[in-house]
């Protein structure tokens, strides 16, 4: 299932399949400051080893913003294990989530 699929889908998570590009994601809500928010989720994100650092997760990203902003709703990132993608998404005005671990950080990005 490709993201187009997946948003026109009943489905609230799948499996996103792009070239060299996995992506678990999820329709969701989630409470911000008490607000609760409709949220596209990205739980899980692999890149195929021989194309990381091309800008494919950064092109994939700018999509799946432009869906979420369609959508009404925003971009949430869980757990964060890599920091080099944490630094990345802060750079692109993406906020911690309070309460998660620092270790694994989930971040955040509204456009209302
Ligand atoms: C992390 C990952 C999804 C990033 O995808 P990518 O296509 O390699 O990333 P991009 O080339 O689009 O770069 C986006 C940002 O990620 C960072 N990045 C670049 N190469 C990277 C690499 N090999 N590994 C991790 N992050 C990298 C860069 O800082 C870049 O930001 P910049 O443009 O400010 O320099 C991918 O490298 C990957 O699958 N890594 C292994 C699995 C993993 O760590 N998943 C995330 C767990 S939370």
């Amino acid at each position: 299932m490709n993201l187009n699929q997946f948003l026109s889908s009943d489905e609230d998570r799948a499996w996103i399949k792009e070239p060299h590009i996995n992506v678990y994601v999820r329709k969701t809500f989630h409470y911000i400051s008490k607000n609760k928010y409709p949220f596209l989720d990205l739980a899980n994100v692999g890149v195929k080893e021989k194309f990381r650092g091309k800008g494919i997760f950064k092109a994939f990203l700018k999509q799946f913003e432009n869906e979420a902003k369609k959508s009404n709703r925003g971009v949430y990132v869980e757990s964060i294990q890599e920091i080099r993608l944490e630094e990345f998404l802060k750079k692109n005005g993406y906020k911690y989530v309070l309460g998660t671990p620092e270790a694994f950080p989930s971040m955040y990005k509204l456009f209302t």
